[in-house]
């Protein structure tokens, strides 16, 4: 009998055959290939001499080939097994093929509806469109979630209906035409909407894929960011995905419904326009018929001029920023909901803004389906408590200085000042500052609740804006370095996990000050006639503020980031799908 060779250390189980020159590694592989009662040799390794394995090595390894022994009869009963199961399929769809699902022409006319509106349809026949968003086999019965767009609905198929070829090669994500009657879910059972198709007769509308190319292999929850945003459009269909654009949709209406209700009235501004609002920094250019052109930042400068023909006004217009922001709440466009009102206070903006957050808030929670779905996105939501906070930019100073919030030194160029070790040295906030982003949040998420952070310094903010009256003279905690200790008449809204929701300001009134405005801003007041006619012909006190809608779904609907709050989203780099 031939030896059979083993080399722990250099040998190879799967590419070894036993011999001197491919010795196996284990001994257990090399019993388990040639039987128990082989002759085998053994070496530590190619330097040491082969070897018989002692009574114990070899106890041992025999032990080791019974296992896998057991696993080859496992491997093989399971082929076995795959394979009958195959055939038997194959079989099955054979004969599907033979099978024809004909409609009864003696049961009632089925009435056509979409899912959200079958509950009165009951005991009766009713032919239901969509996409099938699930779908499991049990025995003989096929259950399928059919999904679409107003809702879920659980329909069965069993006997003719769920033997045919397309029952059985169906997949997820095809569209299908469902008749049948609509019975109450059974006793212990629950299933959308309370109620179940009970499939007579069905049909394929369009295939989707299955194999590689299946919606489940394209795309699943772990699918790389990245990827998601390619498959926006695949995304979408998901329930979470919709939900918060249904919540988004619902939103839109209540805002427009509470602002109705205080008789503001809806204008659509242009996006194209030759003046900007929020300096040029995040200004999209474009050439337009061979002059230069820019995506709007805001259309406040608009509603303004709307105030003396239409009285208070507001717009759902999308803004566009080219900031190079990669946080989670920036976009390069978003949809801005702006409105702009006469003859108002300071006061009365906050107390405006504050009315009609509140106001849509519960004209969302007080619909039964906007409700369900911030319960379902955000379960632990509650409605803001009024009156929000106000609190002045000096005294926001203060805070962040009491808490300990400090910010990155910088030198007179705006650069960030380092210590030797490359970090950057923090320093207490001194009145001038910009609060940077980190800070405001972190003072949102300690406070807890919605906060208007207001007044700020005139150089931090856009040139529209109103002075504070008495504030020309520098306050006694003034940082130093030109400050002019000039305040304006501005505030952001904060919201706890989001940060700014809302930027509004009252707006300069005056002719004057606001030709000075451009001035000072460095702003040619040529493009702006028209906004300056504003004060010239009938002027009065007037303010205004944007809320960035996704910022604010993104409060209500507890989303990580706003780029899951708008349908497709564009960020830095990305304006595909
Ligand atoms: O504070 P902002 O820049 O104010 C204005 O544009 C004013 N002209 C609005 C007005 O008074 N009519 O922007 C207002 C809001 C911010 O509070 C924020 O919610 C949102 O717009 N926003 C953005 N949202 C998403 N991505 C961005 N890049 C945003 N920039 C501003």
């Amino acid at each position: 009998m031939a030896s059979v060779y083993i080399d722990e250390t250099a040998g190879s189980d799967l590419t070894g055959v036993g011999s001197q020159e491919a010795p196996y590694q284990s001994l257990a592989h090399a019993l388990f290939t040639h039987g128990q009662s082989a002759r085998v040799l053994v070496r530590k390794d190619p330097s040491a001499e082969y070897e018989e394995p002692t009574q114990s090595a070899l106890k041992k390894a025999k032990k080791g080939a019974d296992g896998l022994e057991k696993k080859r009869k496992k491997a093989e009963e399971l082929a076995e097994a795959a394979t009958v199961e195959r055939e038997k399929r194959e079989r099955l769809l054979e004969e599907s093929k033979k099978i024809q699902l004909v409609e009864d022409a003696t049961l009632p006319a089925a009435v056509k509806a979409k899912i959200l509106s079958l509950t009165p349809l009951r005991g009766k026949r009713a032919r239901v469109l969509g996409w099938v968003h699930r779908l499991r086999s049990q025995k003989d019965i096929i259950f399928i979630v059919l999904r679409d767009g107003t809702g879920y609905l659980q329909a069965v198929l069993s006997g003719t209906p769920a033997q045919t070829y397309e029952a059985l090669t169906l997949t997820l994500e095809s569209t299908v035409e469902l008749i049948g009657t609509l019975q109450p879910t059974p006793e212990g059972k629950t299933a959308p909407g309370g109620h179940e198709l009970i499939v007579d007769f069905w049909r394929t509308l369009g295939t989707a894929p299955g194999g590689d190319d299946a919606f489940t292999n394209r795309l699943n929850e772990k699918s790389d960011p990245s990827i998601l945003a390619d498959l926006r459009h695949l995304v979408l269909r998901g329930e979470n995905a919709s939900s918060v654009l249904r919540l988004r949709a619902a939103m839109l209406s209540a805002f427009r419904a509470a602002l109705s209700d205080h008789h503001l009235m809806e204008v659509t501004p242009p996006c194209l326009v030759q003046t900007q609002v929020e300096g040029g920094a995040t200004l999209f250019k474009l050439e337009y018929y061979g002059q230069p052109a820019f995506l709007t930042q805001s259309s406040q400068l608009y509603l303004e001029t709307c105030l003396p023909s239409l009285g208070d006004v507001f717009c759902v217009q999308e803004s566009f920023r080219a900031e190079n922001s990669h946080t989670r709440r920036h976009l390069s466009e978003y949809t801005h909901l702006e409105a702009e009102l006469a003859f108002i206070t300071f006061d009365d903006l906050m107390d405006h803004i504050e009315t009609i957050i509140c106001e849509t808030v519960d004209k969302l929670l007080q619909n039964e389906s906007s409700a369900a779905l911030i319960r379902q996105l955000n379960p632990s939501f509650t409605p803001p408590a009024r009156p929000f906070k106000r609190l002045s930019y000096v005294d926001a100073i203060a805070w962040l200085n009491e808490h300990g919030i400090l910010h990155e030194a910088e030198d007179a160029d705006g650069n960030v000042i380092k210590d030797a070790s490359g970090e950057p040295t923090m320093v207490p906030h001194a009145i001038g500052d910009d609060i940077a982003e980190a800070a405001e949040r972190k003072m949102t998420d300690i406070i807890g609740t919605p906060i208007f952070l207001h007044s700020f310094p005139a150089e931090l903010k856009a040139f529209y804006m109103k002075k504070k009256e008495g504030t020309t003279t520098p306050p006694a905690t003034a940082g130093s370095g030109g400050r002019s200790g000039i305040f304006t008449e501005s505030c952001d809204l904060l919201m706890p996990g989001v940060g700014e929701i809302v930027g509004g300001s009252m707006r300069i009134a005056d002719i004057d000050e606001l030709l000075a405005a451009y001035k000072r801003e460095g702003i040619d007041p040529a493009p702006y006639y028209w906004f300056t006619d504003q004060r010239k012909y009938g002027t009065c006190e007037h303010g205004g503020y944007g809320l960035g809608v996704e910022r604010f779904l993104a409060w209500l609907a507890n989303r990580y980031t706003i780029r899951e709050c708008t349908l497709y989203p564009r960020w830095p780099g990305r304006a595909t799908p």
